[in-house]
Order: C-alpha cells, then sequence, then structure tokens
C-alpha cells in the first residue's frame, strides 16, 4: 500500500517514526518534519515499515546522497542528511532509549568524538555473488536481504579496502572467485597491510592456490586464509599486527577487532584513563584492547574471553608487551563469574556484543561489588536495559559519552562510566 507519511523522530535502527491513520509506521529514508510518499514494506508486532518512494516537502537539512548505492544497499541508512545532524540525532535517541527502556532519566551531557566522516572502516565483509552470466560480482547485502548489491568502491571503506576491492572485482580476479561467498579483508592501523579471509566451499587444493596467488599479487596482503566453515587454512603471516596507542595488537582471522579505525586510540584513552588499583577485570576482552593499556594501572588484570581464537592473541599479546600481570581466561563471562564469584575487583570494563552483558551475568557481576564499572555498548537498548538493572543496584551513572564510529549509519557506539558509593571491604581472589 502506499501512503503519505509525516514522521516525527528517528529512532534506533535507521528508521523515522510516527503515526498513520492510528497506526504505528517506521519509515527509512525520510526525516522528520518532512512529507513523503511511502510504500509499505511489512507489517511486526502491529507495527508497519515502510520505504521512501517520492518525498513531497523535503526538510531543510535534506542533503543529496553521495553514494550512489545509497537506499539500496544494507550498508548506510544516514546519508541523506549532513554528518553533524546525525551525531545529534544519535545523541537524542541514546537519551531516549535510556530513558524509556532503561527508566534513566540523563539530564548530563553525552559528550561526542566525532570521525572523519568518510574512509573510516578498516574491515569488510566483501560478498561474492554469481551474475547471470556467471561471472562473481563483489558488494553488500541489499537493506534486510540476502540480495547482492554489486558495488564498485565504497565511501565508508578505508582506501586499501577500496583498491583490494577494486582489483578482486577485476576479471582477471572475480573469475577465480567460483565458489566463494565472502571474502573478509582487514587492514591495520597505517591502512598499509591486510589480512583477507576467503570463505566459501572449494577443494583443499585450489583453497590453497587461490590463497597464495592473494598473497603474492593483492596489494597489502600479508595474511590469507581460507575458511570452508570447518577448517580455516592460512598462508602468510598468522596474524595482522595493528598498533593502537603505545600497543601492538596481533589479530587472527576470525578474532574480533574494532572495525572503525580513527578513534580507537580514543576509545582506548577513554576506557582506561584516570583509573588504577588491584585488580580490573576485562570482560568480553577480544584480543586485549583495553586489557594491555589497564595492565599499566593495576597490580592485575583479569581478562575474559569466550573465543578461544581471540583469547589465543590476548595472551600473545600480553606476553610481547611482557605484562605478566594479565590472566587471560578463555571462557563465557558467565561461566567465569559462577565460578569467581568471590574475586574482587576494583573496576570492571565491559564490552559485550550486541546482547549486552544480560541481568543475569549482571547480578553475578555485582556479587563481586565492583566499584567502578565502564560500559562500552554497540547496541542502546541492551545497554538501557543494563544501566536500569545496575543504576536500581546503587550504582550511579557519572558519564556518557558517544563514538561516532559509523558516520551514515544508524549504529552508535558509547561508554557509560558508573561507581558504587560503598566499596566492600570483604573479598578473595579468584
Ligand atoms: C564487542 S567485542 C569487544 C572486544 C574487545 N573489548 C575490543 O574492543 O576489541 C565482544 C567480544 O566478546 C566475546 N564474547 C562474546 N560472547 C561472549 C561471552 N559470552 N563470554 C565471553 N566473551 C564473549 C567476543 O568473542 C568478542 O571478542
Amino acid at each position: 500500500m502506499i501512503f503519505e507519511f509525516q514522521p516525527d523522530k528517528l529512532v534506533y535502527g535507521g528508521e523515522a517514526l510516527g503515526h498513520q491513520a492510528g497506526r504505528t509506521v517506521l519509515a527509512r529514508g525520510v526525516l522528520p518534519g518532512e512529507r513523503a510518499e511511502v510504500e509499505d514494506i511489512r507489517t511486526a508486532k502491529g507495527v508497519v515499515h515502510a520505504r521512501a518512494l517520492r518525498i513531497l516537502e523535503p526538510a531543510p537539512e535534506r542533503v543529496a546522497p553521495p553514494c550512489p548505492y545509497f537506499g539500496r544497499c544494507g550498508g548506510c541508512q544516514y546519508q541523506h542528511f549532513g554528518n553533524e545532524l546525525q551525531v545529534t540525532a544519535k545523541q537524542e535517541i541514546l537519551r531516549e532509549t535510556l530513558r524509556r527502556l532503561g527508566r534513566i532519566n540523563w539530564t548530563g551531557e553525552i559528550s561526542v568524538h566525532t570521525s572523519p566522516p568518510w574512509n573510516y572502516r578498516n574491515r569488510a565483509e566483501l560478498k561474492v555473488a554469481a551474475t547471470p552470466g556467471g561471472e562473481a560480482a563483489l558488494g553488500f547485502f541489499e537493506t534486510e536481504s540476502n540480495r547482492l548489491c554489486p558495488v564498485d568502491a565504497c565511501l565508508i571503506l578505508s582506501p586499501r579496502l577500496n583498491e583490494l576491492l577494486g582489483q578482486l572485482r577485476h576479471p582477471e580476479w572475480s573469475s577465480r572467485l567460483s565458489g566463494i561467498s565472502e571474502i573478509e579483508i582487514l587492514a591495520d592501523d597505517r591502512d598499509e597491510r591486510a589480512m583477507l579471509t576467503f570463505r566459501g566451499i572449494l577443494s583443499p587444493r585450489d583453497g590453497e592456490r587461490l590463497a597464495r596467488e592473494a598473497l603474492a599479487q593483492l596489494p597489502g596482503a600479508i595474511s590469507v586464509g581460507m575458511d570452508d566453515g570447518r577448517r580455516l587454512t592460512v598462508v602468510g603471516e598468522a596474524a595482522l599486527p595493528y598498533r593502537v596507542g603505545g600497543f601492538t595488537y596481533r589479530v587472527s582471522a576470525r578474532s574480533f577487532f574494532q572495525v572503525s579505525r580513527f578513534l580507537l586510540p580514543e576509545l582506548v584513552e577513554a576506557v582506561t584513563a584516570e583509573t588504577s588499583g588491584a585488580v580490573a577485570m576485562d570482560l568480553f576482552a577480544g584480543v586485549g584492547l583495553f586489557t594491555l593499556p589497564l595492565a599499566r594501572h593495576f597490580g592485575q588484570v583479569i581478562a575474559v574471553e569466550a573465543d578461544p581464537r581471540a583469547a589465543r592473541d590476548l595472551a600473545a599479546n600480553a606476553r610481547a608487551h611482557a605484562l605478566e600481570n594479565v590472566r587471560a581466561v578463555t571462557e563465557t563471562v558467565s561461566d567465569f563469574l559462577r565460578r569467581c564469584a568471590q574475586a574482587e575487583a576494583d573496576v570492571v570494563v565491559l564490552d559485550p556484543p550486541r546482547e549486552g552483558v544480560g541481568i543475569n551475568n549482571l547480578k553475578q557481576l555485582l556479587v563481586l561489588r565492583p566499584q567502578r564499572l565502564a560500559y562500552v555498548s554497540c547496541n542502546p537498548p541492551t545497554l538501557a536495559r543494563d544501566l536500569g538493572f545496575l543504576v536500581n543496584q546503587g550504582y550511579t551513572l557519572n558519564s556518557l559519552e558517544l563514538f561516532d564510529f559509523f558516520p551514515h549509519t544508524y549504529h552508535i557506539e558509547s561508554l557509560a562510566k558508573l561507581s558504587r558509593l560503598v566499596k566492600n571491604s570483604i573479598g578473595m581472589s579468584c
């Protein structure tokens, strides 16, 4: 159905919210203050999801999206208004989400760390699909779909990633990609060296040949993996070195690493600055992005990471920097907290995936009675739920920061710092 729509506000997820004929509508590509003709795509839980067909009355802040794939490619949602306004909208969305889902009325400042708006991604997951002519096309999935949107270049990828995309989509390379469904590329902090992982079904011999050719021929490639879903075979370097602040981290294929390159030193500084004490915990630690700097300021750092590959990188990173006070624990956070209910920590850093830490884990964590918490979140709704619980349990939210890691997308990365007034004097080491 096609109908006219005037949204009230932007909400988390990239859509604009409004009402039409008594129904709640979420539409893509429309701004508050605009009048648009939209078409419904689907209805879920009583909410109509729609997309803009025509803007009948544009808002003054509307700009022409610079990317020719905008609206079709699923990567960006916000190229139709400027970056400064995007940041203001994200601040409001974060504030509103905390109020609505966490019952937290944060009236203080949300300080913002802004990134250069283009060429910021250091990691790309290029999708590969066969064209009707039988050749391989590269790009990203369309919005809410598994259909390929082939792209020549992407404005938010780093120059090295775009260069590699350009080479891979050239017939000389794309003709070798049958059987490959995805190519993941991580470029280093200088945007020079790169680690590539080809995913798909190839015979071990063909897979290894492809990996060796990529290593020899693709610019900056120092490590190339072939991942068939069961086994990962790597040729060249075993991992990519990535420097942030005073530390060089080894990052293996499949280990988590942050994907926005410009604000990483600022994030690490904000999480770890002005903290010191006997014990810090870094939960959901990855390859140790926060663990290593924390280890300079604490007697001991316990770093918990469930993924064995990332946990191995973490332990190697601590060893390479001679940080003997790091204990790398390969375990899920819930198993660790259940097992170590009597451990003591002055500061706990939490950087969970989108699902958040979760109330059960937080209940276990509070048995440790940590005095200060630094919660890094990539998902405001789960952050709101978790902060709501912590505030109910006697923690004070002291500061809220927004790291605009992903300009032109709806994604919101934030850091919340909390403290409790009374420190528990009883505690045992785990
Ligand atoms: C958002 S990343 C943060 C990693 C690291 N702090 C960083 O900034 O590079 C979340 C990490 O948590 C790990 N993870 C996911 N679920 C987990 C769990 N239940 N227990 C422990 N680690 C988990 C993932 O493997 C990933 O490395």
